[in-house]
């Protein structure tokens, strides 16, 4: 009787752990959080380039990279004059080296809005209201897109994206910095024609 209740005991045990280990099969993984909440999501900060405003963190964080490419593909093209990045932006260029920045600055919120809208950024400020990527990156549909992109013009500007997330904290051995490439990999095709 007695070695029958140890075995009994043994069975009650052993359907315990397999209950147990059952119902954790069950659970499903907690699903990865969008990227616009690891760049910082809805968490309302302070706007540094607009004092007395408040921004969302995940399109301050996106704001910021996009700034920075601006400036590594300004710097590559004045360091490459002849080289190809400038002739993409030939349009813009010209205006902002005559001091009109206003379509710089459209720029930089089209791209916010495309990056935050494309990656979880649900408030309706992100909302991208542009071109797709087929027209925008069509000279003879947008005239604003000097040339056609090359696969080698299109690898550059990734760098530029991916440097520029790395200098706003993304560090590069990361899920997140890697999964921030995968969507702009996931661009090429449409982009480069
Ligand atoms: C991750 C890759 C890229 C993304 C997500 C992207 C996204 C965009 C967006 C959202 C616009 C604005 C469209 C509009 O205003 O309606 C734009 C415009 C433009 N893009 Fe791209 N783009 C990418 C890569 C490239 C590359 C590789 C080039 C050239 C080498 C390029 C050249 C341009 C040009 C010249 C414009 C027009 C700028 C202007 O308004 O003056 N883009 N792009």
């Amino acid at each position: 009787m007695k070695k029958f209740s140890n075995w009994a005991l043994l069975a009650v045990a052993f359907g315990a752990v397999a209950f147990t280990s059952c119902s954790k099969d069950d659970d499903s993984p907690a699903p990865t959080p969008s990227i616009y909440e690891r760049l910082g999501g809805t968490t309302m900060v302070a706007d540094p380039d607009n004092p007395g405003q408040m921004i969302e963190q995940g399109r301050l964080s996106y704001r910021k990279v996009v700034n920075t490419t601006v400036g590594l593909i300004v710097a590559d093209v004045q360091a490459n004059a002849s080289g190809n990045l400038g002739a993409h932006f030939a349009p813009i260029l010209s205006e902002v080296g005559a001091g009109n920045t206003t379509n710089l600055a459209i720029l930089v919120d089209n791209l916010t809005d495309f990056f935050s809208f494309n990656t979880g950024g649900t408030n309706a400020v992100n909302t991208y209201t542009g071109l797709d990527m087929v027209t925008a990156h069509n000279p003879s549909l947008n005239p604003r897109m000097g040339t056609t992109s090359t696969n080698a013009d299109y690898t550059k500007f990734v760098g530029y994206v991916g440097a520029a997330a790395q200098q706003n904290g993304v560090a590069a051995n990361t899920e997140l910095y890697t999964d921030i490439v995968a969507v702009l990999e996931s661009l090429r095709d449409p982009i480069v024609q």
